[in-house]
């Protein structure tokens, strides 16, 4: 059998030339491009012009490439051939099922489109945000499964509330599928009524309405300028800094910032979320020698006096950089086993003081951080101090 049509197209100019060009209804197929529900039966004939002198008895039947067994055919009158398929099974191609009638040297006659398909599903999950209040973006998931095997269009449609009239987003082009932008006439402190058509040729089905203010759904750009750096030698620590999203300069809003740190070789992010509106943050309790990835995002709360909560940014491009060494590894006097050893009663001392300056003074307060800094010098000294002394004891 000749290999399967890819797109289910119009076959005039697939006919055989020569043969069968005696007219341009040599044969027909009824019905022509059918659309139909999954698992439904479908008869359809295969008509040629007596004039070809061929007999219904002597035709066959392809579905997409394939011969259909002759036990489904029925010949109605010399000129009619008849094919019933039952359960029809879904379109593999939105484009549609090739049916096709040939004669007995399997030329083709004619040939009819077939769409399987069910009608769409409630859209769900209906979400919008705007980016600096320049644009409203609402994405959607398709219901059910989201297969319905044939062709089918989503348009997102919004009013505003009380005195708008419907309109239809024009905005497409997309890279996610299932979204849509709308870019014009946008109205701040205005609610808008949102909600997805979902329509094929087998039904229609409608999302839930959802309302929304621009000003309670603005996103922004990450935060740029994004820089991290050693503090001092301290070597379990790194700070960060970076500037406010420049699009929303000059609104009234309070940022919220989040970092996110991990490993070089860890997929594991840990977040800070108590950033607060600040621009900079240390982060404590690192490993020693150690390269960090860390990532800012904001969220522009309250613009205008909005009491919901923003939408958050995309993280900023991972910035790295390293703890020092530890001053033990620096002093290359410890041999490497000992040196990467914790075990000491001194290690297990700073990690205490670590979990305590965590638990009671996490996140960015410089007061605080201050008198760890303090601390953690001093007890750098005395690790010094200490160390030398047992290397002094061990030689
Ligand atoms: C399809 O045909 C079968 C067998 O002839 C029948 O049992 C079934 O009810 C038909 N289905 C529909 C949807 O008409
Ligand atoms: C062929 O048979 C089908 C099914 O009975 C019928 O609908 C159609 O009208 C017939 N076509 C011709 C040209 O006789
Ligand atoms: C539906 O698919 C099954 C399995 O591929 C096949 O056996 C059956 O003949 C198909 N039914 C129709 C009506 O094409
Ligand atoms: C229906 O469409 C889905 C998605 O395109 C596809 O995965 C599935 O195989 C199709 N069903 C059939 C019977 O081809
Ligand atoms: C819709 O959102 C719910 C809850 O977040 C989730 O469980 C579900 O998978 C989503 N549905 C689709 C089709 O994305
Ligand atoms: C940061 O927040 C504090 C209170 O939470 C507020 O007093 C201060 O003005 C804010 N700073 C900026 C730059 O928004
Ligand atoms: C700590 O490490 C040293 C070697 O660096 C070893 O001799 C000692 O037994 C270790 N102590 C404990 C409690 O594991």
């Amino acid at each position: 059998m000749g290999r399967v049509l890819d797109l289910c197209l119009v076959l005039l100019s697939l006919r055989a030339p020569g043969v069968l060009s005696l007219s341009t209804h040599v044969a027909l197929i009824y019905p022509q491009d059918p659309v139909l529900r999954m698992g439904s039966n479908l008869t359809a004939s295969c008509w040629v012009h007596p004039d070809l002198g061929v007999h219904a008895s002597s035709l066959f039947w392809t579905l997409n490439g394939q011969q259909v067994p002759s036990s489904l055919y029925r010949v109605l009158s010399p000129s009619n051939l008849s094919l019933t398929l039952v359960g029809l099974n879904a379109s593999r191609q939105t484009s549609g099922d090739n049916l096709v009638c040939h004669n007995h040297k399997g030329h083709i006659l004619a040939g009819s489109c077939l769409y399987v398909g069910m009608p769409p599903e409630k859209p769900v999950n209906l979400t919008c945000w705007s980016r600096n209040t320049k644009d409203l973006t609402c994405s959607w998931a398709p219901g059910g499964k989201g297969e319905t095997n044939i062709s089918t269009q989503y348009k997102l449609k919004y009013k505003l509330r009380w005195y708008g009239t419907e309109k239809e987003c024009e905005d497409y082009r997309h890279a996610r599928p299932y979204s849509c932008s709308i870019t014009q006439d946008l109205h701040l402190f205005t609610p808008y009524e949102i909600w997805v058509v979902a329509s094929n040729q087998l039904g229609r089905a409608a999302s839930d309405v959802i309302i929304l203010d621009i000003l309670d759904v603005v996103t922004t750009d990450p935060p740029s300028g994004v820089s991290v750096s050693r503090v001092g030698q301290l070597e379990d620590q790194l700070s960060v800094r970076w500037e406010a999203p420049p699009a929303l300069k000059d609104f009234l809003f309070q940022a919220k910032y989040q970092i996110r740190y991990r490993l070089e070789d860890s997929q594991d992010w840990k977040v800070m979320d108590d950033v607060g509106n600040q621009t900079s943050c240390r982060l404590a309790g690192l490993r020693p020698g150690t390269v960090y990835f860390v990532q800012v995002r904001c969220n522009p709360v309250g613009i205008y006096g909005s009491r919901k909560a923003g939408i958050w940014s995309e993280w900023s491009h991972p910035t790295a950089a390293s703890t020092p060494h530890s001053e033990r590894l620096m002093s290359g006097s410890c041999d490497s086993k000992s040196s990467g050893d914790s075990n000491s009663t001194l290690r297990r001392e700073l990690k205490q003081f670590f979990g305590w300056v965590r638990k009671h003074a996490y996140g960015c307060s410089s007061m605080s951080m201050k008198l760890y800094d303090q601390w953690r010098v001093l007890m750098q000294k005395s690790h010094k101090t200490r160390n030398q002394v047992l290397q002094g004891d061990k030689s």
